[in-house]
């Protein structure tokens, strides 16, 4: 048997090259005549161009290229460079035989003889395709990272600001309620305290849309019933949006009911079909639809495996180009001008999907009109459970109590101020309370209290933390929780009736006469009595 070493050795230099050509199977080497036709073909150009030899030897090598590419005379340029250069390099698009696109790395060398006369060109071309796609992939991933830890940085300083100033705006229309009270029936003075409602107002409309942005909003979140939901805002939608647009909903006879905050889902609906509106001066059509998807695991979207609702809104109006598209949904971004938008709308649709579990998305482009999607998850068997924890947390609510004595709790010192003074005008008693720990040496004393109400988040003791050491303590008293944060697990949360800041007078009165029984007062007395606090 003759050794593979002395076979190779014995074969011509011709041969060698031949073999060696022909090994190669992910390059496409091959030879081209001083005007472009293809003299010979690899097998790695076979593979991946799609022709045998027979099918391409003789052809203008031409016909790898794009339409677009041959309309320019990119082909016979490459031979102009390759041959004035000494080499011809770029990354584009190519053509199989079959038409589809690779993107290919091609190298072009002239062959010369002894003189300056070139009698053709090498070519190397690879198939980069894979590398390209898994390139562009991670690009994309990479962008996508930037953008959450953007929004997310953004979410964290936007909701620190809200949180303060939701505690102002409490403060000034609190005192301005109370104010209007004792004001002189002057209808000059009534003008221009109207006009301070007003203001505080907007003021705490905005910083509840920065607060759903930052995911702070409190959700109430029930099982929805999208399209019952959008044909109830009617008239609200009517109202808002003016006789130029007309609304056509898209709505299957039967689908599940969503989980997520009613109210919420409602501003939402209001911000995108506003949006859809101003995106058509002219007027036109807007169409809101539903349908249920599954998701699967390791899902493109992010979100976790399970049923949603997917709720769109569209319009076949201005559109966004991708520079606005990409910044639509950050807070203070709009194209609306000054005093017209504040460019938190798409933050707040934004931010109340996120938090209740689902996505936002928004397809647009300029001239094509807009889609923006709410994605919820199915309310399932677990909406079940939290309406059953809510309406326990509640109780069954008793009208009228009289007047209590409700211990207030507050590290602000200007809300605690407000709280007090609105619980003495519903004719109540507050007692107050700087901190939790204040607040339980108040009850250690055994002041008789019908029902706390505390901040949720303060210092040291959370409300949260508070409300469960009086319940402990105490497992008749309720406890009230204030806040415009959702920080607690939402079945955490329902264990504990709340109230949102900032509240009005009414909106306390309300949930006092909800949550504390007849019976309070005497049962808070015996507990005191036999010392279990
Ligand atoms: N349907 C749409 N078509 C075209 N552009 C849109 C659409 N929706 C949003 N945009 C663009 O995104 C920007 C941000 O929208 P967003 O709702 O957050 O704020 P805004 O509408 O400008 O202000 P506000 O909601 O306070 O009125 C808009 O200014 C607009 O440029
Ligand atoms: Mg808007």
């Amino acid at each position: 048997m003759v050794q593979p070493d002395r076979l190779a050795a014995s074969l011509t230099e011709e041969g060698r090259y031949q073999l060696l050509i022909e090994a190669v199977t992910d390059c496409a080497i091959y030879m081209l005549g001083p005007t472009g036709i293809v003299t010979s073909w690899n097998p790695g150009a076979q593979r991946f161009k799609g022709y045998a030899p027979a099918e391409i030897i003789g052809q203008h090598f031409s016909r790898f290229y794009t339409e677009e590419d041959q309309k320019t005379g990119l082909p016979a340029r490459a031979l102009e460079i390759a041959e004035r250069e000494g080499k011809f390099e770029n990354e584009g698009w190519r053509v199989r035989k079959d038409g589809t696109r690779f993107w290919a790395y091609v190298v072009i060398d002239p062959i010369r003889r002894s003189s300056d006369e070139v009698i053709g060109f090498a070519k190397i071309t690879r198939d980069l395709t894979e590398r390209r796609e898994a390139q562009q992939k991670l690009d994309k991933t990479r962008e996508a990272l930037l953008h959450s830890q953007k929004m997310d940085a953004i979410g964290q300083l936007t909701g620190g600001i809200a949180h303060d100033f939701n505690n102002l705006l409490m403060v000034v229309i609190g005192s301005l309620e109370l104010m209007r009270k004792r004001l002189p029936d002057d209808p000059k003075l009534m003008a221009l305290h109207k006009n301070a409602v007003q203001g505080a107002q907007r003021g705490a409309t905005i910083t509840k849309r920065m607060l759903a942005f930052a995911r702070r909003q409190s959700l109430r979140r029930e099982a929805v019933d999208i399209a019952q939901l959008v044909h109830g805002m009617t008239d609200l939608l009517e109202r808002s949006l003016g006789p130029s647009v007309h609304i056509e909903t898209r709505f299957p006879l039967l689908i599940e009911r969503a989980l997520v905050d009613a109210n919420q889902l409602e501003m939402a609906v209001l911000n995108l079909t506003v949006n859809a509106r101003d995106a058509m001066p002219a007027g036109g059509r807007i169409v809101i639809a539903t349908r249920e998807e599954s998701i699967a695991a390791g899902d493109a979207s992010g979100l976790k495996p399970g049923r949603y609702i997917c709720l769109a809104v569209r319009d076949p109006g201005t559109g966004m180009d991708e520079e606005t598209l990409k910044r639509a949904t950050e807070p203070f971004f709009t194209t609306k001008g000054v005093g017209k938008g504040t460019g938190l709308g798409l933050s707040m649709v934004h931010g109340v999907a996120e938090q209740s579990g689902g996505r936002f998305t928004l397809q647009s482009r300029t001239g094509e009109g807009t889609t923006a999607e709410i994605w919820l998850p199915v309310a399932g068997t677990q909406a079940h459970a939290l309406d059953q924890i809510q309406r326990s947390a509640v109780g069954d609510a008793v009208v009228d109590h009289g007047s209590l004595v409700v211990l207030a709790v507050d590290d602000d010192a200007l809300v605690l101020t407000n709280t007090i003074a609105m619980l003495d005008d519903l004719g109540h008693t507050g007692l107050p309370a700087s901190s939790g720990q204040e607040a339980l040496d108040i009850l250690r004393r055994g002041d008789l209290v019908d029902v706390v109400i505390t901040d949720q988040v303060m210092p040291r003791m959370t409300g949260l933390q508070l409300a469960e050491a009086i319940q402990k303590a105490l497992p008749g008293l309720p406890v009230i929780l204030a806040t415009g944060y959702a920080e607690m697990e939402p079945g955490v949360e329902a264990r504990w009736p709340k109230i949102l800041k900032p509240f009005t007078e009414a909106e306390l009165a309300e949930q006092l006469a909800r949550i504390v029984p007849e019976t309070r007062k005497s049962r808070l007395l015996l507990n005191f009595r036999t010392g279990k606090i």
